[in-house]
């Protein structure tokens, strides 16, 4: 086999060995109601979970009702902590996020489920709607394995498990991101659909892979 062979297959095998740990430690950055709901489902899956916000303080019962294998931090511990991480905000937060957590996430999994709006989230939702919302999260996170799933699901229908069999786009293009997002969702009780980031625009409310659907419909909505 040639070295660039074999260069390849240790990277795929590494990859398959990290996404395929038996447990993960999730650092939930954004542990309000989509963060709070899946964070949840994976400390019930088993996965060691910490919530974080700008106010750890408030995450107490959060992390209580979890159980055992959540905690609280805050956005710094939990950037440290996680080996994968989800973000979970407010797209309007993404610039002060930026900036405080320039350098630390470098080559780790992310999964956001955040999303601009023109409204809410003001100049920094209208610019990431022009010119891509993936686009927009690798300027705000250069440097990990970008993630977008859950973007188009309301939470509570996360947290009814009567979900399962439901489908989530999992958005993502490099093997390490598409490996671990597709078992991050998987964990949560749905089935992953691995889609490439160029379509993440249209996993965005309203778009057209937006919604609850099961894998066979999922696959017909992306062959319109
Ligand atoms: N709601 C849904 O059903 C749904 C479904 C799919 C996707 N989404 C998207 O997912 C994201 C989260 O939605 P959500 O409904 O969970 O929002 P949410 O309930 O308002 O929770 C937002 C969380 O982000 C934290 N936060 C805000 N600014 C922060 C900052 N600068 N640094 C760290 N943490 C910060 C908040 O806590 P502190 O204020 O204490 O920091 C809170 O824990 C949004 O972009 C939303 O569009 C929502």
């Amino acid at each position: 086999m040639s070295r660039i062979f074999l260069l390849i297959f240790a990277g795929l095998a590494l990859c398959a060995g990290q996404a395929m740990a038996e447990t993960l430690r999730i650092g939930v950055i954004g542990a309000g109601n989509v963060g709070g709901t899946l964070g949840t489902l994976w400390a019930k899956a088993g996965h060691s979970v910490m919530f974080s916000s700008r106010h750890p303080e408030q995450l107490g019962d959060l992390a209580k009702a979890a159980g055992p294998n959540a905690r609280a931090g805050s956005v710094d511990e939990a950037a440290a902590w996680g080996e994968v991480i989800v973000l979970s905000v407010p797209y309007g937060a993404m610039p002060a996020l930026a900036e405080q957590l320039k350098g630390k996430l470098d080559g780790k999994v992310v999964l956001s489920t955040s999303n601009p709006f023109s409204g809410r989230d003001g100049e920094t939702g209208r610019k990431a709607l022009a010119q891509g919302v993936a686009l927009a999260d690798r300027h705000y996170l250069p440097g990990v394995h970008l993630v977008r799933a859950f973007n188009a699901i309301g939470y509570a229908a996360m947290k009814d498990q009567s979900g399962q069999g439901k489908a989530i786009p999992v958005f993502a293009d490099d093997a390490q991101a598409r490996a671990l997002g597709a078992r991050l969702v998987h964990d949560a009780g749905f089935i992953p659909v691995l889609l490439p980031l160029a379509r993440a625009d249209q996993g965005l409310p309203g778009g057209p892979l937006s919604g609850a659907w099961n894998e066979a419909e999922l696959k017909r909505q992306l062959d319109r």
